[in-house]
């Protein structure tokens, strides 16, 4: 190597050097590992204690900033502008579903129902009694815990016929057995593209689950019925519903008037019943032109768990999450604020808190060490522990994540603001996605109304407007899923601030009847195993 090319090299790795160098000052939290307990010598955070309190104020406003009613209203109508743009063409969200009928409450019958959700598998026999009543008779819950989710392709299957297996030999040993196959109702916590009432096809599935793994595009009611019949068990799978979709159809059997509904558990989404003529014809796939005909409103799977990418502003913890996600931008509201993520967001601020503020004297306990480690329940509890020193959550906290000392005092205070701030943000933000729904479900309305419809020569739209008691634009919407039917005040606060973007709204259109409460969330508990037994309900009685 001659001297100039030596002199040229060192000049680059002098040049190299500094560049890295700048870089770790300007953002040194992009060299903080979350994973290490304490800070080294080397990291930043070694130089630069802060309190507890300071942390606990910027986390504060960086998490609640946004929440002011005139940006969360700028925010739902970029996140209407989402929705509209993948009405007409996504492939992945905004499905369509098959299910166009909405129940009468007069459908009779006894179903095998499953719900397969983001943390449990349920099996149960349910009862349709007609006039607007249904029952469980029969219910077996199994967790599916990490073990179980990394189960890939069909193996998850196989686990999943053990269990209808199990249920069905409790109740009566035949069922399942005979020459019949026994009907079954499915509720899918997970994207799908459905192909007709009862089939559809995998999409990967998110929430931590491998089993689309090998299995993207294959058709789920094969896949569940190969699976039984590996165990000698005869079912048809006469009805596939997205758990959205079944929570719509649960409320719409005892009250025909719904139109909307909203899960956030595990998972996030919302289900609407929506004008087929407001949605792009190549998001119906290869359906029969005679479908189209009877069909003025089809139930479409928003999978709004996908919007709000480029709209709904992140904190570093939520980049933190985001860059390490298995898909990464994936579902960024669901990243925010449903039970799978809330304990990691409030887990990646507590280890920033151990290296920079002494947070548990400057010690992360071992088990909180990896990823996804601090449950959602864990927030909970720290939300709605009533002793003073919040002596009840630190005695759970140091028993599910035991550290050399118990928690302080004031480390439980700083706890309990960073709960309340992540949850009351993703209150906020879930308020935001709604109110972006429903500004989406007016314009199909106002669409309905418009003047181009009664242009001469032009064929009315076969749009129906909902007819809703008093104010027009106000709409229940049917709600289920552990994070807002039990997580303490989170309903509430989702209401408040749905009461203040459509207050926010009225003020902007005086069209707008003023009264605050236009959108009510009213929960409908159970809805997913009950809808799954609708929607077989309602196809086996539209079958020849
Ligand atoms: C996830 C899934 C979606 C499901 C929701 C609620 O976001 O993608 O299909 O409905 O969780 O469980």
């Amino acid at each position: 190597m001659t001297l100039a090319k030596l002199l040229r090299r060192l000049q680059d790795l002098v040049a190299n050097l500094v560049a890295a160098l700048e870089t770790m000052l300007l953002f040194p939290a992009l060299f903080r590992d979350p994973f290490r307990t304490r800070p080294g010598p080397f990291h930043s955070a070694y130089w630069r204690r802060r309190s507890l309190d300071s942390l606990a104020d910027e986390v504060d406003r960086l998490f609640t900033a946004p929440l002011t009613p005139p940006n969360m209203c700028a925010m739902s109508d970029q996140m209407r502008a989402q929705l509209s743009a993948a009405l007409q063409s996504s492939q992945i969200n905004m499905l369509p579903s098959y299910t166009r009928t909405l129940p009468t409450g007069a459908e009779t019958g006894t179903f095998l129902a499953l719900d397969v959700g983001g943390s449990t598998l349920r099996v149960s026999l349910v009862h349709l009694a007609g006039q607007g009543t249904m029952a469980i008779r029969h219910v077996a819950s199994t967790p599916i815990d990490e073990e179980v989710k990394l189960l890939e392709g069909t193996r998850f299957f196989d686990w999943m016929a053990s269990h209808i297996d199990t249920m069905l030999a409790e109740v009566d040993a035949e069922d399942g057995r005979g020459p019949v196959p026994l009907s079954v109702g499915l509720s899918w916590s997970f994207p799908l593209e459905q192909t007709s009432h009862n089939t559809g096809l995998l999409i990967h599935m998110g929430k931590g689950f491998m089993c689309s793994t090998g299995t993207v595009g294959q058709e789920l009611g094969q896949l569940i019925t190969e699976a039984c019949r590996r165990r000698n068990l005869s079912v048809a799978v006469d009805a596939i519903v997205n758990d959205g979709s079944a929570t719509l159809l649960s409320r719409a059997y005892v009250d025909p008037t719904t139109r909307m509904s909203l899960i956030l558990g595990t998972g996030t989404n919302m289900a609407i019943h929506y004008p087929v003529d407001c949605i792009g014809r190549a998001k119906f796939g290869d359906r029969p032109p005679a479908w189209f005909e009877g069909a003025p409103h089809v139930i479409v799977n928003t999978e709004m768990s996908m919007f709000g990418g480029a709209v709904l502003p992140l904190t570093r913890w939520d980049e933190i999450l985001n860059r390490t996600h298995l898909r990464p931008d994936y579902q960024p509201l669901e990243y925010m604020i449903t039970g799978r993520y809330l304990g990691e967001i409030v887990r990646l601020v507590i280890v920033e808190a151990v290296e920079t503020a002494h947070l548990f004297r400057g010690e992360l306990p071992h088990s909180m060490r990896d990823a996804y480690s601090f449950d959602t329940s864990l927030l909970a509890a720290i939300e709605a522990d009533p002793s003073p020193q919040l002596t009840i959550s630190a005695a759970l906290l140091q028993k599910e994540h035991p550290g050399t000392h118990a928690p302080r005092p004031e480390d439980m205070r700083f706890l309990r603001r960073v709960c309340q701030t992540v949850s009351r943000r993703a209150a906020g933000y879930l308020a935001t996605a709604i109110h972006s729904m429903w500004s989406l479900h007016n314009d199909a309305d106002a669409e309905a109304e418009s003047p181009a419809d009664t242009v001469p020569g032009k064929a009315p739209k076969q749009v129906t407007v909902i007819e809703r008691e008093g104010n027009p634009r106000s709409l229940s919407i049917a709600c289920d899923g552990s994070v807002i039917n039990k997580y303490p005040g989170f309903r509430d606060h989702c209401q408040a601030y749905l009461d203040q973007l459509t207050h926010e709204t009225a003020a902007s259109r005086e069209s707008l009847d003023p009264s605050p409460s236009l959108i009510h969330l009213d929960p409908a508990p159970e809805s997913a195993i009950l809808g799954a037994a609708v929607a077989v309900a309602i196809a086996v009685s539209e079958q020849p």
